[in-house]
């Protein structure tokens, strides 16, 4: 069973627009349905709290009609200090206004936070690429988050990360591509990423579940969250249901699509704010990066 991944961040959809497009999923001549979208959102954070999850709610900025894809506000961890959050620093300009709600709200709940680049200035990090997998940090970069984001989060935190080089621009952040699932396993869509970055993650994870390019498109599967041993999926292929549930997990599926025009789905609805620095994370003195090779 996963230790993290039973309190979480949500953001509600009041404001929810494809106003731009900065992935190959939206178009603006695209829009969701706002009441079909606030009814898909509510279900989602109904049964994560169902399952035992703990849901804290922060209001969507009007102007920021992206800030319902809660897991790019930052990356929140449990330091031997206390709760923490490494704020994202978006690639694009239109997103980063979030930012500036999302800090003093985790501030004014007791979250330290701090930045490896802001307001456009220094290395881009979007936490919807950050994932703990075996006492290490899984970080995809390319897309979204830059190579150099890598060496801020290892040395701020005192961890080891891990890089995938991500080239796949329909799977543009990491929880597009991978899911951990338990200590030994994932969803993985190699896909994502260039030769020797699949090869690596491969090797990492001791019981990868591999989906294919079509699979992953089709559904949005590794963009799923894990509570206790229910997976909660915008969709599963038969074939990955099966493997799951002989491994003991059940599925339930809840129906985003319409947050798929913004280009999310569900992992991307919800910021775990739960992963714990010396349970999850193995303290490292001064940070390790290891990169896949070129
Ligand atoms: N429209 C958003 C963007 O392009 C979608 C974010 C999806 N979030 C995620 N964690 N993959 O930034």
């Amino acid at each position: 069973m996963l230790s993290w991944g039973r309190h979480y961040v949500m953001v509600e959809p009041t404001h929810f627009r494809v106003d731009y497009e900065i992935n190959p999923y939206m178009h603006v001549t695209d829009q969701p349905d706002p009441a079909l979208a606030m009814h898909e959102w509510q279900t989602l954070r109904s049964t994560i709290e169902r399952l035992g999850g703990r849901v804290d709610v922060l209001e969507q900025r009007p102007d920021a009609p992206d800030m319902v894809y809660a897991m790019n506000l930052g990356l929140g961890l449990v330091r031997p200090h206390g709760p923490h959050v490494v704020m994202s620093h978006m690639r694009y300009a239109q997103r980063r206004m979030e930012s500036a709600s999302a800090q003093p709200w985790f501030a004014g709940r007791g979250f330290t936070t701090s930045y490896v680049g802001r307001d456009g200035v220094g290395a881009h990090f979007e936490a919807g690429d950050a994932f703990p997998f075996g006492g290490e940090l899984l970080v995809g970069y390319g897309p979204r988050t830059d190579e150099l984001a890598l060496k801020h989060l290892a040395n701020d935190l005192g961890v080891s990360v891990r890089g995938f080089r991500i080239v796949h621009p329909s799977m543009y952040h990491f929880d597009l591509a991978f899911c951990p699932l338990d200590d030994r396993r994932a969803l993985v869509a190699p896909s994502a990423l260039d030769p020797a970055s699949a090869e690596a993650l491969l090797d990492l994870v001791p019981e990868p579940l591999v989906l294919t390019e079509d699979e992953e498109l089709a559904s949005f599967a590794t963009n799923s969250i894990v509570i206790g041993s229910t997976i909660v999926m915008p969709a599963c292929p038969d074939r990955v249901r099966e493997q799951l549930e002989d491994w003991g997990f059940a599925v339930e599926l809840v129906d985003v699509t319409e947050f798929h025009k913004g280009g999310g789905s569900i992992r991307c609805l919800t910021n775990p704010v739960d992963i714990t620095v010396g349970r999850d994370l193995a303290p490292v003195d001064g940070g390790r990066v290891t990169l896949p090779p070129v």
